[in-house]
């Protein structure tokens, strides 16, 4: 096998560390009386403990020294990549930097170290921060009313769709299913199924957009609902998305705005004006808070006027007379809750700084520039790995394939995915959507400058040609990090789910 090949001036960083290997983990550092901290000398009187509070045996704690302590813990540090250390291109997820003003902002005492179940008068702050942020993401949205619960955008989904559910129950007219697209992520047909529905498929046509005949010919009395991104999972705007949006309402049913691709527009035009009715934002994709692997995080939904009664409680809102802010449980026609308290207070924050800290001018920006950092990817990248589908123009992500190398070499998307990791870079989404053969998805977000787009298809481009020269390279990789090619079938098939 050749050696690994690391281009200098990569801007990415390797997940390599630096200093000898650990020994283990902390168990195996441990050697008797080996202490990390000490104790200032008592300054109150000794007490006794009641017998049956002692320990029978001693903690079985590791015994280590404070330097070996930070060695390890920042060895451990040095493994990971995150949206700190380089670009993180992985279509649909929009991993992006997160400013850390956000971060000083959400650690203000004020909003730190309030309880939730403090009385209204005292957290006057926090709550007109829960108000002032639903105004923004309605304005922003085009939706009337917003809730801030759900802890992640799958959960939006779910809240949408009970939101949904609650509107046709209410007419009288339970239905049973929601047409989401054959790219959809997913977590829409799992919250479809949550949500007591059942999921009917919608193909997309040969320009990777819903084919609205088939559309029309599916929808009937018993559709609930469409669920749809836009741009969608493709990376493609949906051009005929106010045909789409009236024929779902045209059989009385609802569409449902998956947020997770808000980030292309923000600024430039509102689910709401397209004609959907309920709207939900990952806050961790659209306005940079951390996506704190899998949680806490934030998923607000909005809803045009008619569905506001059956958001969750508890609601924000603002004695018009007084300007006070009170939390409201009463609401009767509420789907319920869908998490404690108001949602996951910390995020909203940071949210909050991030969406007032652009403004719309700013926010615009933000938009423009993802869909202008895709589309210089996209053609830097497009000899090697053409777009899935090369008559329309992507958004903020796109989706190429490696079917051609494939084809010419036998090395697949997940091969070049892996050398990736050996050139210094987090690698993009492979196989999603799974209507386009070797997908390979592509989100490099406004965050990036041109020289680390540069940077990154310089290490695409190397993978290619590597898999023409050197294919035994990209079936071995990654050959640099300290755990090589995993088995990912092996992972699903046999999960650990205790250690
Ligand atoms: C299109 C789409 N919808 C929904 C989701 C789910 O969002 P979350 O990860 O916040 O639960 C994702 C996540 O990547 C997504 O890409």
């Amino acid at each position: 096998m050749s050696e690994p090949v690391v281009t200098p001036g990569h801007v990415g960083a390797p997940v390599r560390r630096q200093g000898p290997p650990g020994l283990g983990t902390l168990k195996d550092l441990s050697r008797p009386g080996r202490r990390a901290s000490s104790f200032p000398p008592l300054d109150v009187p000794e007490a006794d403990l009641p017998a049956e509070q002692l320990r029978r045996s001693a903690a079985d704690l590791p015994q280590v020294a404070e330097r070996d302590l930070v060695s390890h813990f920042t060895r451990l540090s040095q493994l990971n990549y995150g949206v700190d250390t380089g670009l993180y291109p992985l279509g649909s997820c929009s991993m992006k930097y997160n400013p850390k003003i956000a971060e000083t902002v959400a650690a203000l005492p004020g909003f730190a170290r309030i309880h939730p179940l403090q009385p209204d008068h005292t957290v006057q702050g926090a709550l007109e921060l829960i108000w002032r942020l639903e105004r923004a993401l309605c304005a922003i949205t085009g939706m009337a009313r917003a809730t801030l619960q759900p802890p992640a955008g799958a959960c939006g989904e779910l809240t949408g769709l009970l939101i949904m559910r609650r509107h046709h129950t209410k007419q009288g007219d339970p239905r049973t299913r929601v047409v989401i697209p054959d790219s959809a992520h997913g977590t829409n047909p799992a919250s479809v199924r949550l949500a007591g529905y059942e999921a009917l498929h919608v193909p997309s046509d040969d320009r990777g957009l819903i084919d609205l005949s088939a559309l029309e010919r599916l929808v009937d009395g018993s559709v609930a609902g469409l669920m749809l991104t836009n741009p969608n999972t493709l990376g493609l705007f949906e051009e005929d998305i106010e045909r789409i949006t009236d024929v779902v309402h045209g059989v009385g049913g609802l569409v449902y705005y998956d947020g997770a691709n808000l980030n292309a527009i923000l600024g430039r035009c509102r689910p709401g004006d397209m004609g959907f009715d309920i709207v939900h934002i990952n806050t961790h994709k659209t306005f940079a808070t951390p996506h704190g692997g899998g949680g806490p995080g934030a998923g607000p939904v909005g809803v045009t006027e008619a569905l506001v009664p059956y958001l969750p409680v508890p609601v924000v809102e603002r004695d018009e007379a007084t300007g006070a802010f009170r939390v409201e449980d009463d609401r009767p026609d509420s789907i319920g809750r869908m998490h404690g308290f108001l949602g996951n207070f910390g995020i909203l924050v940071r949210a909050y700084a991030y969406v007032f800290l652009h403004g719309r001018d700013g926010l615009k920006e933000v938009a423009e520039r993802a869909v202008l950092n895709a589309n210089y990817l996209a053609s830097l990248l497009a000899d090697a790995f053409p777009l899935a589908y090369p008559d329309g123009r992507p958004m903020h992500e796109f989706v190429a394939t490696a079917k051609p190398l494939k084809d010419r070499t036998g090395i697949r998307a997940m091969d070049v995915a892996k050398r990736v990791i050996d050139l210094g870079f987090h690698p993009s989404t492979v196989y999603f959507p799974l209507v386009v053969e070797e997908a390979m998805m592509v989100e490099p977000t406004e965050t990036e400058t041109k020289e680390s787009l540069d940077a990154f298809a310089a290490a695409m481009l190397q993978a290619a040609r590597e898999a023409e020269t050197d294919p035994d390279l990209l079936h071995q990789a990654p050959v640099t990090t300290p755990v090589r090619r995993l088995d990912d079938a092996h992972a699903a098939r046999h999960l650990k789910l205790r250690w």
